[in-house]
């Protein structure tokens, strides 16, 4: 058994509480939200494990935490990152079964992060791997497939077509997929003409240029032959609004990203009046708060299964040590088309 060290290396947070922008998760220079430090090695409490990190994911999430602009307060000089896979050294109380078992993880304590070589969290987030699933997709695979697939699942109550933004990016495929392989007809909205063709094989029944000139056109046909009733949105801004004007009556805006720093107008109150038209926001952290363990356990196996067989992967465009992740995580977002992975 390896000993565990006094202190370890983590990238922390340089900012407090809350920045009171809304500025999108793009990074300029990371050395202005985050440092390297050493900090001692976080201990378990009771019903937590003590993880050393093999990967962790860089989730847009984490670029709005770390930036002040997301749905809980930073803590100066605590490590930053939500995600990541790793081996359990310790435990608190009624956690011991994991002893040892390489896990998939997400921290819910607030002092700890996963951009570092160890974290501490929950037992009860941790998902044990299966061996054929590699730390690729060991560290990726809670916020994005278990957002999948409680997302598709509302979409299905509500007829076979359903529409996805920003759909090249990680979940945005992995909801094409999972839409094909359930029979639905996922409409995909994407910004590059390149996506296309990547989106369509994903599994997009049909895949909208957003930069298109007549896009709306093309939605609006789009919408009355298929008639959508879910609008699944990452981008959240003016064009947004516009494709939910352009949905039939009962279609409900699911607003669960900001990729977009443009705050949207409502223009067609009347059609929430009318037309019994909802807008409405989700989050996985709240789902997780609601949903029985055993519905989580079975989301949490169905997705381990589609990693173990290869119908889910997880895209890589670039891995950082964790002493470059400050200098380096703004030039490995450049490239947008997959997870930028952070290794110890
Ligand atoms: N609410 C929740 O519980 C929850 C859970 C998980 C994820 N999310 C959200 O889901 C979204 C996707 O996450 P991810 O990890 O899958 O992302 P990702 O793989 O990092 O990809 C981000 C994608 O966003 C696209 N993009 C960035 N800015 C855009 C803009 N202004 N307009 C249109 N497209 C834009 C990029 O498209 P290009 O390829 O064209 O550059 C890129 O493909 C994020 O907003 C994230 O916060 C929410």
């Amino acid at each position: 058994m390896t000993e565990i060290p006094e202190t370890m290396t983590a990238v922390v947070q340089t900012g407090d509480g809350y920045a009171g922008t809304s500025t999108g998760p793009a990074i300029a220079d990371a050395a202005l939200h985050l440092e390297c430090a050493r900090l001692p090695v976080p201990q378990p409490e009771q019903g937590q494990v003590l993880i050393r990190m093999r990967m962790a994911s860089v989730n847009p999430s984490d670029l709005h935490f770390i930036k002040g602009e997301y749905g809980q307060p930073r803590i100066k000089g605590a490590p930053a990152g939500f995600e990541g896979c790793g081996d359990v050294v310790a435990t608190g109380n009624g956690a011991e079964s994991l002893q040892g078992r390489r896990v998939a993880f997400v921290v819910t304590v607030p002092t700890s992060g996963a951009w570092a070589e160890y974290a501490v969290t929950s037992a009860q987030t941790c998902v044990p791997l299966r061996p054929e699933i590699s730390d690729e997709d060991g560290a990726a695979q809670i916020v994005n497939p278990m957002t999948a697939m409680a997302m598709v699942d509302i979409a299905r109550a509500d007829g076979d077509a359903f529409v996805v933004s920003a759909a090249t990016s990680q979940l945005g495929k992995l909801m094409c997929a999972l839409g094909r392989d359930l029979g639905l007809k996922p409409i995909a909205l994407v910004r590059r003409t390149e996506a296309v063709g990547i989106v369509k094989r994903a599994g997009a029944a049909e895949v909208l240029l957003t930069t298109a000139p007549d896009v709306m056109d093309q939605f609006a046909s789009l919408s009355r032959q298929m008639k959508p009733r879910v609008f699944l949105d990452a981008v959240s801004d003016q064009l947004s609004e516009q494709i939910f004007a352009a949905m039939p009556k009962d279609a409900r805006w699911i607003s669960y990203g900001k990729l977009s720093a443009e705050p949207p107008k409502l223009t067609q109150m009347g059609q929430l009046i009318f037309m019994g038209k909802r807008i409405e926001g989700f989050w996985l952290t709240r789902w997780m708060q609601t949903t029985p363990p055993e519905g989580q356990a079975r989301v949490a196996a169905e997705v381990q299964a589609r990693f173990a067989d290869g119908r889910w992967t997880t895209d890589v465009s670039a891995r950082l040590r964790l002493d470059d992740v400050v200098s380096g995580l703004a030039k490995a977002l450049e490239k947008t088309d997959g997870k930028v992975m952070i290794i110890p």
